[in-house]
């Protein structure tokens, strides 16, 4: 008995452990990245912020000086100067203005910056369009009063009110207090100063550091920490010195901030602090951070530091064009009020205020800044199969083969760094690839497209092209002693090419003109990873913050901006390379910042095929789209590991429902192309690729009016129902444009879930597009077999589709389309159609159909959008061959079209379903059908 259980034991143990030696649990190795506490700047501009002995004088707040305000008509300003309470030579200037549609800025610096250190301005992420505009007083500065306070000059959105002692600015919406600035003195300016003359933290009067640090900011200021800082092996340099900015904001009022991303967090983000919660602030600094785990507040490889804040009356935002590295504290303070600290290590403070007061207007407000989301080419918004690596053009080949028999549409292939000739990119491995025009070729006949990798680190080896040419030239960043920055990356020695330098992004650009990428074509796109940029020896495993780049800045002001400009310079080179530069590009990056949506694509980084990051996806991606960045996506599989066949075919499921859907895997990753699996998952994983390409026209639609407002791609419920309280949470439900609810399963083993159809306040109606039910609002458990993807259109919604679905979205491009109109108790319901040429930017010059569907009245109607700016000049083949009513009461005894045409239909009286089959209108033509 006793050797039998121990027998058992052993066995058991032996389990354990072989489970821990074949399922490798992934997490980070935090101790890589740096916390607040260990960024220097971070920790003391914290310790005021957490109630502690304040131990730096400058961190007091600011008095504005009276006879300094002026409104300057010319210009649309309000000006004044800001002087440190106990520290009275810190003088700041500050600028106020308002912009189009209820945005207010506002600015502040030296007023006498020193003559050889500067702050670093952010350029090039708002947009050139924007204006200013006429400010007027609603209270005018007085020597009796405390206050002043301004008003737009012509629409009264909201207004400013100004306290002079201590300095204080709150922002008014709708006649109430929104967003209120400095209310707790968190203002902290760091100014530029020479470095004082003693070398260390003992200095020759025998001060010690803590003795230092409460002198004068120009004396005796200890340099550990100020004028040069350590971590793990790695010194800074810091020759500028301490320039950190800070300050406090406090959503009044406000139960919910999202934003912010890129964090591997929920949507509503989490207090970081107050109430015995001593969390890391949220932190913005683009990183590669290897295996990153979910729930963090570390950072990731994009920053966006945008913050929205929602309540049941109002939302609001905070955008805080700083592209340094950036910590923000988040507090639940009484009102509820949400109270925000953010920190940046140097730059100017520069700030926008959105007053909203909806969602739709912030959206607005912040495409109005920093740009729309690229019209994306159709393709692109197909299935792309990716994985480290295909290897050879046989392999490509295979693959593409695979997707034909098993008829699994894609619509591209893609080849990681292996394809390079030792990672030197625009090169190709000539063993493995030694024919890619005639690879790219017997893609492009099956209209299909291949995407490349393009790094940014160059491979120093005076033998490769693109290196000697860039260093003869000086292209690359210098480091702190003025040579060639030089780091470890994939081709192991590399330099990096400054983008903030736009010659240097032109030259960069020309490089990918068909005669220059040798074996390139126009069928072949850009993947641009490591441009955060990952330095594998650098610190946190990026750049040195004392490297130099273009205009002697170091790459501590602009390190959040470094993948934004190579993207850039990289999509820019995709227009180029064709004559008439009238190909929209598809550039995918991993590094971005505020504006990337104007450039490209972006996806979540190295995601793992567990559980918890399938989960995480919808959030993240959430995140992004409520911050512009629309068309993005998360690793199909999971990047490392090995999905089982169930979690791959969740993980399809969620990937055909988001708007950047890729499948990719890790190099040690077992293969995982869909028809590898047994049934029922390969079926599963496939039924979701063929589904993704019957919603094409509502993706490419909604893109498109992402164009004109701003507005995200996949919504969370809240800014559908920004009422509805108990949804504002929610963040594993997503809502394509106004009329597709998704909430994938996420969960193993899943027999069934919780469901919130949202809209209880409306009344809404949602119908199952699988059984075409109809279901009120409300919460309910549905039943979650493999092969259901929890999908409801909206009633009151209609959708184009297109269902007869081919090898790739191109070979779709002139099928006729299927209208699903869902109607809403008032037997209502609207939608809209956008088609173009798909690849061009003719569309620009609207070269376009844009149209609407209204069901009113027992009343069809198909005319030109409103809101459309076509030009008449394009027209499309396509038809409209099926259209199915839900929710239609009864049985029409005719259905007539304008010219007197009786179409024929069947009703289904238990769906309360209708469907006009072979109406075969063309699409050009506008038509109206009445249901008598
Ligand atoms: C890191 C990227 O995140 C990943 O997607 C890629 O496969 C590898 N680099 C290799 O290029």
């Amino acid at each position: 008995m006793y050797f039998k259980k121990f027998n058992l034991k052993s066995v058991l143990l032996i389990l354990v452990l072989i489970s821990l030696i074949i399922i490798p649990i992934l997490s980070v190795d935090s101790s890589k990245f740096k916390t607040c506490q260990e960024s220097h700047f971070c920790k003391r501009q914290r310790q005021t912020h957490e109630g502690e002995i304040n131990p730096m004088k400058s961190f007091q707040t600011f008095n504005v000086i009276r006879d300094t305000v002026k409104l300057n008509q010319n210009d649309k300003t309000i000006t004044f100067d800001l002087q440190e309470k106990t520290a009275k030579d810190n003088v700041l200037t500050m600028k106020l203005e308002l912009y189009e549609n209820g945005i207010v800025r506002m600015r502040a610096q030296e007023k006498s910056p020193l003559a050889n250190k500067k702050r670093y301005h952010v350029n090039d992420v708002l947009l050139d369009s924007i204006k200013t505009q006429s400010i007027k007083w609603k209270e005018e500065p007085k020597s009796s009063s405390n206050h002043f306070s301004f008003i737009h000059g012509e629409k009264q959105c909201c207004y400013v009110q100004v306290q002079l002692e201590p300095f204080k600015l709150d922002v008014y919406i709708m006649g109430e207090l929104a967003i209120t600035t400095n209310k707790d003195g968190l203002f902290h300016f760091e100014p530029i100063q020479e470095k004082p003359t003693i070398a260390g933290p003992e200095n020759k009067e025998g001060n010690t550091e803590e003795n230092n640090n409460n002198n004068n900011n120009n004396n005796n200021v200890a340099h550990e920490g100020y004028w040069e800082e350590r971590f793990q092996s790695h010194q800074d340099s810091k020759p500028n010195g301490p320039m950190s900015i800070g300050m406090d904001f406090t959503f009044v009022g406000s139960s919910h901030v999202y934003g912010i991303p890129e964090h591997s967090t929920r949507l509503s983000l989490k207090s970081t602090t107050g109430n015995g919660i001593k969390e890391n602030p949220y932190r913005l600094y683009n990183l590669d951070v290897f295996e990153y785990e979910i729930d963090k507040t570390m950072a990731l490889y994009g920053s966006v530091p945008l913050m929205i804040s929602h309540d049941t009356k109002k939302t609001t935002a905070i955008f805080w064009l700083n592209a340094a590295e950036t910590f923000v504290d988040i507090e639940d303070v009484e009102g509820p009020s949400k109270k925000t600290h953010w920190i940046s290590e140097t730059g100017i403070l520069d700030v926008f205020y959105l007053t909203g007061p909806t969602p739709s207007s912030i959206f607005k407000q912040y495409a109005y800044l920093t740009g729309t989301t690229q019209l994306p080419q159709m393709f692109s918004l197909g299935y792309h199969q990716c994985k480290w690596n295909y290897k050879s053009e046989d392999h490509v080949k295979e693959i593409d083969a695979g997707f034909d028999k098993h008829q699994i549409p894609y619509d591209v292939i893609w080849l990681d760094i292996e394809h390079t000739d030792g990672k030197r990119y625009f090169t190709w491995d000539n063993n493995n690839f030694p024919t890619p025009e005639e690879m790219l070729k017997a893609i492009a006949v099956k209209n299909r497209k291949m995407v490349n990798i393009v790094d940014p680190h160059i491979k120093r080896d005076n033998g490769y092209y693109i290196h000697s040419e860039a260093q003869s030239k000086g292209y690359y960043i210098k480091n702190k002693d003025g040579n060639d920055y030089d780091g470890w990356c994939w081709p192991g020695s590399s330099s990096y090419l400054d983008f903030t330098n736009p010659e240097i992004r032109d030259w960069w650009a020309s490089q990918f003109a068909y005669d220059k990428y040798k074996g390139s074509a126009p069928n072949l796109y850009i993947w641009n990873d490591m441009n955060e940029p990952s330095v594998f020896n650098g610190p946190e495993v990026s750049m040195h913050k004392d490297a130099k780049h273009w205009g002697d800045y170091e790459h501590r002001d602009l390190h959040n901006l470094y993948g934004f400009y190579y993207h850039m310079a990289s999509a820019d080179g995709l227009i180029k390379r064709n004559p008439d530069q009238n190909d929209r590009p598809f550039v995918l990056s991993r590094a971005f910042f505020a504006g990337s949506q104007r450039i490209g694509a972006i996806w979540t980084g190295d995601n793992a095929a567990e559980w918890s990051h399938l989960d995480i996806a919808n959030p993240m991606l959430l995140s992004l789209n409520i911050a512009g960045i629309t068309f993005s996506g998360a690793d199909v599989g999971g990047f490392f590991g090995n999905p089982d066949a169930e979690l791959l075919a969740r993980w399809y499921q969620a990937g055909a429902f988001q708007p950047f859907f890729r499948g990719h895997a890790h190099l040690d990753s077992r293969h995982r192309e869909p028809w590898l699996f047994d049934e029922p998952y390969s079926s599963v994983m496939k039924d979701a690729i063929i589904t993704r390409y019957t919603y094409l026209p509502l993706w490419y639609t909604t893109f498109f009016e992402n164009t004109i407002n701003g507005s995200p791609v996949i919504n969370p419920l809240w800014v559908q129902y920004p009422k509805e309280q108990e949804l504002f949470d929610i963040d594993d439900t997503i809502i394509i444009s106004n009329s597709l609810l998704v909430k994938p399963v996420t969960k193993q083993g899943a027999k069934s879930m919780k469901v919130i159809l949202p809209g209880k306040s409306v009344n809404e109606i949602w119908y199952d597009v699988d059984t075409e039910k109809p279901i009120e609002a409300g919460t309910y458990e549905i039943d979650t077999p493999l092969e259901k993807i929890p999908v409801y259109q909206r009633g009151g919604s209609i959708i184009p589709k297109k269902e007869r679905v081919r090898r790739s979205s191109a070979q779709m491009k002139d099928d006729p389309f299927t209208i699903r109109i869902a109607l809403d108790k008032n037997q209502f319901a609207q939608g809209q159609l956008y088609i173009d040429d798909e690849h061009s930017f003719d569309y620009k010059k609207g070269n376009y159909l844009y149209k609407q569907f209204t069901f009113k009245d027992n009343t069809l109607i198909f005319n030109t959008h409103p809101e459309s700016k076509q030009n008449g000049k394009f027209t499309s083949p396509s038809t409209i061959e099926k259209i199915i009513i839900l929710g239609y009461k009864q049985k029409p005894t005719s259905i007539v079209s304008e010219d007197g045409k009786q179409l024929s239909f069947d009703y289904d009286q238990s769906l309360s379903k209708l469907t006009i089959r072979k109406p075969d209108f063309s699409v050009n033509s506008n038509f109206i059908l009445k249901f008598n």
